[in-house]
């Protein structure tokens, strides 16, 4: 008998318990145990009816996705599957947790289902850029019909007990949280009942019900738009709509066809490799995993603008007071009234009730003087990119925070050694950098100034769990992993549109190279004062930072959305960006300015001077030791900025394009362009030299 599947019988039920940490995946262990099991358990004269349960948090939590890409060891899943469904007595499924993927697919080969009532079922496998393949395309259908097969499917989102209950996903839900109770219990009715062996194979009632209807086409069209540039929705919803056309078995041999056809697909190894990336983040290297945690139970936060706002929205969020401070009461009026405004746009979405908007609002108590502040465990300081005012708010944090207390700044570019510097306690600040709008998007690049204490360093990878946020831990300069990279990028963007090349025809390769919008979509979302100040800054500490046609769309107080007009115009109330014949007249003027003729850009130019400066930074940034790891530049890219995950992350995509014509392309561009930005990489040349990847770091 398998040591991670073990049988025994408790009174007329023969109970398989699946013991596999931490969530129970199908590896081949418990694949090939499962079957063993199951043959005992039919052979045991005295089991009425066979449990599947399973120990630890979770119900099986899916395929062993690090066995992805390895030859497939025998058993395989499917036929796993098949052989539970026909067993020659009731098999019983009891989920706690969340039964995904191969788990679900498991679920749904017993004969029933039961789950507690805080467990989730899902097939999540698109995420993965995969399908379902383990029967769950045909067999889930057959219990909730095409629409929510099709939805679950596609989106891989999850569906509480109580919603699968009633979609005839599960049979029956239990409070409480002994799953193996629950699960014994409900098998001895089933046994008691004399119920027979229920194939959901062999159910054809939401088959007939939805075959020929236009359901499909109304998916196909809809994932047309939602799903631009995907691979594997495409194919989940192929083999799904083969579970209407097709008999059982054939359905499952189409669905085997389009799982491989996925399994091949780059797309599946760059969502692989974000997968494991976005949880190797969480585990600082050289951060001891004993390192002990501060309590976080308080939060003060400076900036009541669009930054504090939606920061101190992730702590109520979880329950966490904050208490928002400014300088002057009407902008503290005005932050709070955004804060509430977002809550009820939420609540009209029906995502919170009104209840939950006023709890949310109680836990954010205004403020004007820093006193207040004498007992918060955490402050974010979320104030403009000013380092005199940043350095007087720390000193004056100094004296009223309590000690121990961590003092952070949310700069998006400022060294925070000079911050601390500040300050009588440099091992107490560190870089919280949230991501506009910071409610929303999920990274957070916390920043180590040289003095910042492990304990410290631990804290603020522990708080980005909490508020449900992407940590990654990331070495102090100017701009740290993401907006270092992001500068790069956009002097890179501007320059090309100074030779030739249109704001949107930059924005378009972006785009088509998935991320979600370009880099003047993005400035005038940011705010084109941002960037202006910034090079002001820069300017003033006498950086050679070069005059350009941005600084006059700033001069004009052209300063993007918010002014519905920036490098594009937009319509009231829109935020889709509109090409501005004004623009291109300015542009054209500050051409002629600067006695520039502009000439023909092609999209590829623009793709590798846009993304190999990136990458090329990249590089330095591991070099320095800025970064520890090429997964946490891919984190900070999916995360911050929404580089498309199924790419991988800039330093995952520039691997599969490989590093040779990367780095002859960026001597192309040295030689042709100069410029420090272009020099090669150290670590670069030197990876190429040895043949070797970033991923091999
Ligand atoms: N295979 C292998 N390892 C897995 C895994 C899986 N399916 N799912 C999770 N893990 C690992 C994680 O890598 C992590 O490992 P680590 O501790 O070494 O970093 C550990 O389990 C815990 O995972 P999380 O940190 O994510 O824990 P959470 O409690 O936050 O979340 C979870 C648990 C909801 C199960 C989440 O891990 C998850 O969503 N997992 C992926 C589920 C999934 O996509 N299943 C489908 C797989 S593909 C498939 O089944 C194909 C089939 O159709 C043939």
């Amino acid at each position: 008998m398998s040591e991670v599947v073990t049988y025994n019988r408790d009174g007329s039920i023969g109970v398989i318990t699946v013991n596999y940490p931490p969530v129970n995946a199908l590896s081949h262990a418990v694949r090939s145990g499962l079957l063993a099991a199951l043959e005992q358990g039919e052979q045991d004269a005295d089991a009425k009816v066979l449990l599947v349960v399973c120990e630890g948090r979770t119900f099986i939590a899916g395929a062993d996705i690090r066995e992805f890409g390895k030859p497939m060891q025998e058993p395989g899943l499917p036929s796993v599957i098949n052989r539970i469904e026909d067993a020659s007595k009731p098999v019983v499924a009891a989920i706690h947790g969340t039964a995904l993927g191969g788990g679900l697919e498991v679920a749904l080969g017993c004969h029933y289902r039961v789950a507690l009532a805080s467990a989730k079922v899902g097939l999540p496998e698109v995420k993965l850029g995969l399908l379902p393949g383990a029967g769950g395309t045909q067999r889930l259908p057959r219990l909730a019909g095409a629409q929510k097969a099709l939805e679950m499917i596609t989106t891989g989102d999850f569906v509480a007990a109580g919603e699968a209950l009633a979609l005839g996903i599960l049979d029956a839900v239990e409070d409480g949280s002994d799953i193996r109770a629950v699960g014994l219990a409900f098998a001895q009715q089933i046994a008691d009942a004399g119920k027979p062996v229920r194939k959901v194979r062999e159910l054809t009632d939401k088959i007939d019900a939805d075959k020929g209807s236009d359901v499909f086409e109304r998916f196909r069209a809809g994932l047309q738009q939602k799903a631009r540039g995907l691979f594997a929705p495409f194919k989940c919803l192929d083999a799904v709509e083969a579970a209407f056309n097709l008999p059982f078995f054939d359905g499952l041999k189409r669905e085997r066809e389009l799982f491989m056809e996925c399994m091949a697909s780059p797309q599946r190894a760059g969502l692989i490799h974000a997968f494991f990336a976005e949880r190797e983040a969480s585990k600082v290297k050289g951060l001891a995993k004993d390192t002990p945690v501060r309590d976080v139970r308080s939060v003060g936060i400076i900036g009541a603008g669009t930054m504090g706002g939606g920061i101190a929205m992730n702590f109520a969020n979880v329950g966490i007071p904050v208490i928002l401070l400014e300088v002057k009461q009407d902008a503290l009026d005005k932050g709070l009234a955004i804060i509430r405004r977002n809550y009820e746009n939420s609540a009209k979405k029906g995502k919170l009730t009104q209840a939950q908007v006023e709890e949310r609002m109680a836990l954010i108590t205004p403020s004007l003087a820093y006193e207040d502040f004498s007992q918060v465990d955490l402050v974010i300081e979320a104030v403009f990119e000013n380092m005199a005012i940043k350095k007087e708010i720390f000193a004056r944090l100094d004296e009223v925070c309590k000690p121990g207390a961590i003092l952070a700044s949310n700069t998006s570019t400022l060294d925070i050694d000079e911050i601390a510097s500040a300050t009588t306690r440099p091992q107490d600040v560190v870089g919280m950098h949230f991501f506009s709008p910071a409610n929303v998007m999920k990274l957070l690049e916390n920043v180590r100034g040289s003095q910042t204490s492990d304990e410290v360093k631990a804290t603020v990878m522990a708080v980005a769990k909490k508020i449900r946020k992407v940590g990654v831990l990331v070495g102090n300069c100017y701009g740290f992993v993401g907006n270092r990279m992001l500068h790069q990028r956009g002097a890179e963007a501007m320059a090309l549109v100074n030779e030739g090349a249109t704001p949107q025809q930059v924005d378009k390769v972006l785009t088509d190279l998935g991320y979600p919008m370009g880099q003047f979509a993005m400035s005038d979302l940011a705010g084109i004062d941002v960037g202006y100040r910034i090079r002001e800054e820069r300017r003033k500490a006498g950086e050679n930072v070069p005059a350009s046609w941005m600084d006059k769309l700033a001069e004009q107080g052209r300063l993007g959305q918010k002014t519905q007009a920036g490098v594009y115009k937009y319509e009231e109330g829109s935020r889709k960006p509109i090409p501005d014949p004004e623009v291109e007249q300015l542009i054209a003027a500050f051409r002629q300015e600067q006695g520039i003729t502009p000439r023909e850009i092609t999209d590829q130019e623009i793709l590798e001077r846009c993304m190999y400066v990136m990458i090329n930074e990249g590089a330095k940034i591991l070099e320095e030791g800025i970064a520890d790891r090429s997964l946490d530049i891919d984190v900070v890219w999916i995360f911050g900025y929404g580089f498309p995950a199924y790419r991988g992350g800039p330093m995952f995509w520039a691997d599969q394009i490989g590093l040779d014509s990367i780095l002859d392309t960026v001597k192309r561009f040295h030689d042709t362009l100069g410029g420090e930005q272009w020099k090669p990489a150290a670590l670069l040349e030197q990876l190429v030299r040895e043949g070797r990847k970033f991923g091999d770091l």
